[in-house]
Parts: structure tokens; sequence; C-alpha cells
């Protein structure tokens, strides 16, 4: 047997054995007779739980359960949209429609109403294997309202291809045409409503939030709808998720559900989160209520799924008002002209439909309390509008416009064929029409595109208790406010639910346990930056060259400091240097002057100017320590100080060596001082000396780098030095010692001539001038190790100039003032009498 050939077999066995006539009550509202016969379920009952029973074979009787009170609502809706279709002559002219509704009692009534509906007038359901031209009881059916019943349904249905259109079942599953063919609805699907949900949460920043799901298919379902939407974006995290038992029917709570709410109710009370979603059967919910208002909770903010949104009962307990703030999902409210007379309008006695279909009855039509109840909540049924009733009356006007479409009918008449279900389904899914200023049509899923409402509970008796406050358009996917929320809270201000306050600017988050929501801050250290957009948990290391206060979001540009001319130790080497500058042109100019004189031969000679350029280019050269460094700055600090000054010292150590040894050598080696005289060897040795001097610097650069370089100020991050590399300095040791290696040698042959005349007698000057060199360079490199500023550029300047002022005036100084004061004592003859002296002393 096939699947197919099963099912009706089951059918059939399931037909006879529940199908039984019920009485004829000829003007009840649940039946309507017609050309045309939609089937309605509603439930005007409700067994949340459904016990099914093994012992009997006997149809639940749905009167037995507890009543809904919006079903009759719902199904007033229905038949209200059914006699307005027939009153109106233009949508199906002399087309009257007819209805059977049956109560489905939430999901314990499905399996007979829909065989009912299948089966022909007869109540026979004939075995056939192929059912083209079978002509079922309905064309249509509306209903039932939740997603159980209408899948359980639809599984009879959709094997006859028989239009379904669901006003209120929300399940995702139901989008799956393949496995409901014939499945339309007029509410949007779960999804959309989860999604209006995050988007109402993300919108007062709540991100910490509890979950609270019935323990059946519509709780599990939408639960994990939502918190799968929340892993996805991670914005809003789930403090806890727990499921409500479902009491019995028409019972207390059993012992065990006590506890498991008390328990439920403990956590809560405990959290800190404050808004709690509740996805429930309306009637599991009044026990959960009542617990509720025991617990003396205030300042929540509940956010109901449709199911309860709008339910009358619940809201009905007014004292809620103090546990917080109601919000919830529903369908937007479109006002029906007329529907609120209806609504609890007695049917009259007499029938005015002539009788072209054979009224039958089946169990589960009847409902005697319905129309008193519904009267007890008309003030506010009428005041909250239409809201899921306006989904049933347009899920009747859609069956309407497809039988118009079907029937081809024009002003005056419709063609009065007959209408297979399965060629209606196709019309029914190119509807397109205005229903009270809404365009309605089924999408590719066979959803009508309803606008959602995000509503506010208000106990105010004269206002709408269900408030609109914000509505969403599932097509575009973006909730809009219109109207302010009033939150029962002190200043009415917006409840805070959060696991961790949001961070300061500039706090980097430390995730506590496993949640994202729940996070210390971290104050970002001075140097590091926060770029929430990339990075909320780790403060940022600034690039080089920027710094940045505690808690920075962006680093800035440090203030550089560099030897600066309006500085008073810049202006006071500055004027040491001018000083030096315009003493050593002085010089200059004094010795060219005088150049044939026996004191300038006495000094070196032409060797003096060697000596003297350098000195001169040296002194113009000291601005280059003053301003921010620069490669060709850094190259002059770090080359061509040095090798002036060891130009300067070796034209000395060469001038002491020709004036004490030239002689001796002259004497005992002629061989070797022919060639010191042939080949010019003062000249080579100065040569030889800077190259040397020249490759010792090259190499030191090499090794290092000539590129100025920024470094912290160590007492002040704000600040950045900007100077030459400061390992130089570990080359000025190697420079150094050269030097001291020249100058041991200058000072040794100086010694050695100790008892020259006066005027040839450097020792003095040259060991002073050498131990101040030596000194100030190494109390520089220690001044140096310990500190780090700019000072130490100055420093570095002071001594470079004082070394050149002590050569320039401690070397040529006395010998310009003797030139210039004792000119008796530049004399040829008087230096030769000075020679005669102590050529005679020594013998
Ligand atoms: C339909 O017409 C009847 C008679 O005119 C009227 O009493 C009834 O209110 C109308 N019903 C609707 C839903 O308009
Ligand atoms: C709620 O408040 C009432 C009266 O103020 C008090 O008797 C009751 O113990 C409170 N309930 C809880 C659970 O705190
Ligand atoms: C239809 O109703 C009329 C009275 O309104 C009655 O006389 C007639 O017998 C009925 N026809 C059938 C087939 O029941
Ligand atoms: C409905 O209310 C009316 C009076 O308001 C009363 O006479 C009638 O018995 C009630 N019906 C039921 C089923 O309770
Ligand atoms: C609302 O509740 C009050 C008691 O809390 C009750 O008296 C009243 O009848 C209820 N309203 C309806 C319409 O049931
Ligand atoms: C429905 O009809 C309106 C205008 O009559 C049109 O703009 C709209 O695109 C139609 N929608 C669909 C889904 O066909
Ligand atoms: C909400 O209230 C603020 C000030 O309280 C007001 O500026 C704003 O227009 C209100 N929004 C709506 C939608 O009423
Ligand atoms: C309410 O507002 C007033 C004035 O704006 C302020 O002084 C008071 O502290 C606020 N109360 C609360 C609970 O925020
Ligand atoms: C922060 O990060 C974003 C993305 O990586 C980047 O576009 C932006 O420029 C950054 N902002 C700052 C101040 O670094």
């Amino acid at each position: 047997m096939g699947p197919q050939a099963r099912t009706c077999h089951l059918l059939f066995l399931l037909l006879h054995a529940v199908t039984k006539p019920g009485e004829l009550v000829e003007n009840s509202d649940f039946h309507l007779a017609g050309d045309y016969l939609l089937g309605g379920l509603f439930s005007l009952h409700a067994n949340v739980k459904s016990i099914s029973h093994l012992s009997y074979l006997q149809v639940p009787k749905c009167k037995e359960y507890d009543m809904k009170v919006l079903g009759y609502n719902l199904m007033q809706a229905m038949r209200f949209a059914v006699e307005e279709i027939n009153n109106c002559s233009a949508l199906l002219p002399g087309v009257l429609l007819g209805y059977e509704m049956v109560d489905v009692c939430y999901h314990s009534n499905n399996v007979q109403p829909g065989l009912y509906f299948l089966a022909q007038d007869d109540d026979f359901l004939p075995i056939l294997q192929d059912y083209s031209h079978y002509m079922p009881h309905v064309v249509a059916v509306i209903g039932p309202d939740n997603s159980e019943s209408a899948i359980t349904v639809s599984n009879l249905l959709s094997h006859f291809l028989i239009p379904q259109i669901t006003y209120s079942a929300i399940s995702d599953k139901l989008r799956d045409k393949k496995r409901f063919p014939a499945m339309l609805r007029t509410v949007p699907s779960a999804t959309h409503h989860i999604e209006a949900m995050v988007q109402l949460m993300l919108h007062f920043h709540w991100n910490w939030i509890v979950v609270l799901a019935s323990n059946d298919d519509y709780g599990r379902e939408n639960g994990q709808l939502l918190s799968q939407r929340l892993v996805n974006t991670g914005d809003i995290c789930i403090a806890f998720q727990e499921v409500l038992p479902i009491p019995e029917p028409s019972q207390g709570m059993r012992p065990e559900e006590q506890s498991q709410l008390d328990s439920i109710l403990d956590k809560l009370h405990r959290t800190t989160a404050r808004v709690v979603v509740v996805f429930s059967p309306e009637l599991a919910l009044r026990n959960f209520f009542l617990e509720v208002l025991r617990w003396n909770f205030t300042g929540l903010v509940w956010i109901a799924s449709e199911s309860w949104a709008i339910d009358p009962v619940l809201h009905n307990l007014t004292e809620l008002r103090h546990t917080g703030t109601f919000l919830g999902i529903t369908i937007q409210r479109v006002s029906i002209p007329g529907f609120s007379e209806f609504r609890v309008r007695h049917t009259k006695v007499e029938h005015p439909v002539a009788n072209k279909t054979n009224p039958r009855a089946t169990c589960n039509q009847e409902c005697d309390a319905c129309l008193n109840i519904t009267e007890s909540f008309n003030n506010i049924l009428m005041l909250s509008g239409e809201r899921v009733v306006y989904s049933v009356y347009s899920a009747v006007y859609a069956v309407a416009h497809a039988l118009h479409r079907f029937l081809s009918c024009n002003q005056i008449r419709c063609t009065k064929e007959t209408v297979n279900p399965w060629k209606l389904l196709r019309e029914l899914r190119q509807v397109n029409f205005t229903l009270l200023g809404n365009q309605l049509f089924f999408d590719q899923n066979g959803d009508m595109p309803m606008i959602l409402d995000i509503i506010q509970w208000q106990w105010d008796l004269s206002q709408n208790p269900f408030q609109s406050i914000a509505s969403y358009s599932p097509t575009h996917q973006r909730m809009s406010f219109i109207a302010n929320v009033s939150w029962h809270t002190p200043n009415n201000t917006i409840p805070m639910s959060m696991c961790s306050k949001s961070c300061q600017p500039g706090q980097s988050k430390k995730p506590v346990g496993l949640n994202p929501c729940c996070f210390e801050c971290m104050d970002c250290p001075p140097g590091t930056y926060l770029n929430r957009s990339a990075d909320e948990f780790n403060c940022l290391p600034c690039p080089a060259s920027t710094w940045s206060h505690k808690n920075g979001i962006t680093c800035f540009k440090r203030r550089q400091a560099f030897l600066e001319w309006h500085e008073a130790s810049t202006i006071m080497v500055a004027i040491l240097a001018a000083l030096g500058f315009f003493s050593t042109l002085a010089v200059l100019l004094i010795f060219w002057r005088h150049f044939q004189t026996p004191m300038v031969r006495s000094a070196g000679g032409p060797m003096c100017f060697l000596m003297l350029v350098p000195l001169l280019l040296a002194f113009g050269m000291v601005p280059v320590y003053v301003g921010p460094p620069t490669v060709f700055t850094c190259l002059c600090r770090q080359a061509f100080f040095t090798i002036c000054f060891s130009i300067c010292l070796a034209c000395i150590t060469v001038r002491s060596f020709q004036i004490v040894c030239v002689f001796k050598i002259a004497r005992r080696l002629p061989r070797a001082y022919g060639f010191w005289v042939r080949y010019r060897g003062p000249y080579v040795f100065v040569v030889f000396i800077t190259a040397i001097k020249a490759v010792l610097v090259a190499a030191n650069m090499l090794t290092t780098t000539i590129n100025p370089i920024g470094r912290t100020d160590p007492d002040d991050p704000n600040i950045m030095i900007l100077s030459c590399h400061p390992n130089y300095r570990n080359g000025l040791l190697l420079n150094t010692s050269m030097d001291l290696l020249l100058s041991v040698a200058g000072f040794s042959f100086a010694y050695m001539g100790k008892e020259l005349p006066t005027n040839y007698n450097e020792a003095k000057f040259i060991t002073l001038s050498m131990t101040f060199s030596f000194t100030s360079s190494t109390s520089l490199c220690t001044f140096m190790s310990i500190y780090d500023g700019v000072l130490v550029t100055v420093m570095d300047l002071l001594v470079t100039v004082l070394n050149f002022l002590a050569i320039s005036l401690g070397y040529f100084g006395p010998k310009c003032y003797m030139i210039l004061f004792y000119p008796e004592r530049n004399t040829p003859a008087y230096f030769n009498s000075m020679i005669q002296g102590y050529t005679m002393r020594k013998n």
C-alpha cells in the first residue's frame, strides 16, 4: 500500500468511527448555508495540554475545557466577513457564501473537523484513485489558530489540495510549500515576530534578557528561534531560559509544577536581567502571572509573544501593572467598521437563507457561554480594536476574491460553476486586492505581508488597553516607533537590562564568563588606545611618534622636543660659538698678515691655516645642532666636528714632533728625514690621520644610522625627543681613543720639548687642552648614559664648542697676543737669540 492509499484507508475508518450527526441547529452561529461553503476552525475552548486517551473512541468534547475568550471574537470575524460579502453585491453578485465552523479546542479536535470538511454532504469520503473532480463539503478552510493544529489539519487537507488559510499560526515550518502546498496565511511568520522583538530590545539597549517558553511546540520553537537569532548577532544575551509548565485543563497546579514555577521565579528574582520574554499559549499563563503577583516583582519589562499579547483575560489581572511594563508583538490594528456591534449581536431566530445545501452539523459546534463572556469583555475588545480579527477577515476576503476570479464575476452576475478546491487554490495564490486601505496578496511562501505592531499594555479605562508604540514591516524588516512608552519607573526612565554597563570610551572589555554581554571595563593605559569598531577587548599600542592619554580612543602626535633658538642655553652656546668664530677669523687674518714672521712659522706656518680653516668651518656649522634633526644635520653632528677636531690635533702633534724631533732625526736618520721633507711628511701625516678618522666615522655610521630618531621623554610621555641616533656615542669611544693616542703623542713631544724656549713650548697648552677635551668627553658620555633629554644635545654642543675654543684661543691666542703687542719679539733676531740662549744653557 502506498502512503496515499494508506491515508485514504485510515480516513475511511476514522470517518466512520467518529462522525456522528449532532442535533441540527438551524440558526446556530456555526452554520450558514450557501452556494459555496467555507470551513472555519477556531479555538473557542482550549485544552493546551491535549491529553489523548486511548480507552475510548470519541471525539473530544471541547466544551469541557477552558474558554478561550478571543476565539469567539475571531469566529465572529469570519461570520461578519461572510455576511458582509453576501450583503455586498459587487464582489460575488448572485452567489451566497456559507460556512461551517468547528471548535478545535486548541489542538484536541483537529482530525475530526478535517474529515468532516473533506467528506461529501452525505458524510461519505470515497476511496478514489483520482480526486480531481471530487467535491468536498467545503471549498476552503479558514484556520485553525495555532501551528500545531494547522499542521495536523494541513496533513489531511493538502492531500486534496483544499486551500487552507490560517490567521495566527506563525510557525516557520508552514513556509515549506513542499510540505504544505495548500497552506496560506494572513500573518507574518515567526521569524518576523522574533525580528521585531530583537529590534525592540536593541532599540532600548537591553542586552540581558530572560526567556520563558511553554513546554509545548509553540514555546520550544519560538524560544529556539529567538536564541538562534541572538547567537547569530551576539548583541543580546540570554541570562537564562526556562520552560514554563502547562497546567492540566480546568485544574489547579500540581505540586511539582508549583515547585517548578517557584524555582523559575526565584531565579528571576535574583537575576539582574529586567526583560522577560514569554512564549506561551495564554491559557498556561494565568497561573504563572498569579504566582508572579505573589512574588511582588517590580520594574520588569515583559515582552509578550503574539499568543498572549492582546489577551483580555490576562490583561484583566490589573495588579500586573505593578510588576512592570508589558510590551507585546501582534498584528497591526485595522478598524473594521460595524464589527464591534456584530461581535455581540444575537442571532436572529428566523433564517433568511434559502436551503440550497443541506445544513448538517457535527460535534463541537456549540458554545453557550461564548456570547455572554464576549459581552462581558466587550468594553476592552471594543477599545483595543481589530488586530487578529483583521487577519481572519482578510482570509475570508481572499477566498471571496479568489472565487470572484474563478467564477469570472462581473458587476451583475457570476458563472456558477462547480468549484474544485485545487483549482480555487491556484486563484487564491494570485489574489491581489485592497481591503480597508491595505494592499493584500500572498507572497512566494503563501504569507500575507501584514504589518506587526509593538503594543504596550495600559490599564487606563478610557484608553486602548493595547496601545501601539511601534510598527514593524516584514517586507522592509524595519521598525518605526510611533509613540513613547510609559515605563512606570521613577521619572519614566527606560529600564536598564544589561549584564554589564557599557564601558566608557577608551575602556576595553574583559570578558567575564562565556557571555559576550558580561564583561569588566578596563582602562586603557597611556600609550594605548581603544578602537571600538576594530577590537573592543584589547587596547592597541599607539604607533611610534604618537601617544595617548589614559582611556584614549585615538593617539595624538607627541610634542617634539629638540634644541631651539629661543632657549637660553642655545643662545649662550651660540654666543660662545660666535665668539669662537670671530676670534678664529681674527687669528686667521692676523696670521695671514704676519705670515712671514717667525712667530707664525714657529706655530706651524701653512699648517696653521690647515687648522684654522676647519676651526672656522666648525664654528660656522654650530647651527646644525639647533632645530629638528635631519639626515644632513645628523651627518654633520656625527662626522664633521670630530673630523675637524682630529685635523687640528694631528696638526698640533705633527708640529710638536717637528720642533722636538726633526733635528734629531735629521742628525741620526738623514735618509728618513729626506723622505719626510721630500714627501711633505707633515701633510701626509695629517691626511693619513684624517683618512683613518673618516673610515672610523663611516664605519660607525654604517653600523648605526644617520637618520634622526624620536624617543620618549622618560619624564613626560607626551613629549618625543628628536635626536640623532644616540648610539653614535658608542663610536665616540673609538673616536676618542684615537684622539687620545694623538694627544698623548702630541703631549709627549711637547713634554720632550719642555725646555725649549717659551715661544716653542706648547706642553702646558696641550696638557690643558687635552685634559679638558677628555674630561668633557667622558663627562658627556656619563651624562648621556644617565640622562636622555634635549639637554644632551645642549651638552654635546657645548662640549664641542668649548673644545674648539680651547684650540682656537688656547693655542693661537697667546701667539696673536705676542704678534700684536710684542712685535719686537716677533723678529728673526729675537728668535735667534732665544735659540742661542737655549743652546748655551743646554751645553
Ligand atoms: C447585511 O445586511 C443586513 C440587511 O440589510 C444587515 O442587517 C446586516 O447588518 C448586514 N451585515 C453586514 C455585516 O453588513
Ligand atoms: C509580597 O508582599 C506582601 C505584602 O507586602 C508580603 O506579605 C509577601 O510576603 C511578599 N511576598 C514575597 C514573595 O516577598
Ligand atoms: C427549503 O425550505 C423551505 C422553507 O423555507 C421548505 O418548504 C422546503 O421543503 C425546503 N427544501 C428542502 C429540500 O428541504
Ligand atoms: C447569558 O446572559 C443572559 C442575560 O444577560 C442570560 O439570561 C443567559 O442565561 C446567559 N447565557 C448563558 C449561556 O449563560
Ligand atoms: C476582571 O477581573 C475582575 C476581578 O479581578 C472581575 O470582577 C471581572 O469580572 C473581570 N472582568 C472580566 C471581563 O472578566
Ligand atoms: C498588487 O497590485 C498592486 C496594484 O494593483 C501592484 O502595485 C502590486 O505590485 C501587486 N502585487 C503583486 C504581488 O502582484
Ligand atoms: C517622545 O517623547 C519625547 C520627549 O519626551 C518627544 O520629543 C518625542 O516626540 C516623543 N515621541 C513620540 C513618538 O511621541
Ligand atoms: C527625577 O528627576 C528629578 C528632576 O529632574 C531628579 O531630581 C530626580 O533625582 C530624578 N529621580 C530619579 C529617580 O531619577
Ligand atoms: C578603527 O577601526 C576601523 C576598522 O578597522 C577603521 O576603519 C578606523 O579607521 C579605526 N579608527 C581609528 C581611530 O583607528
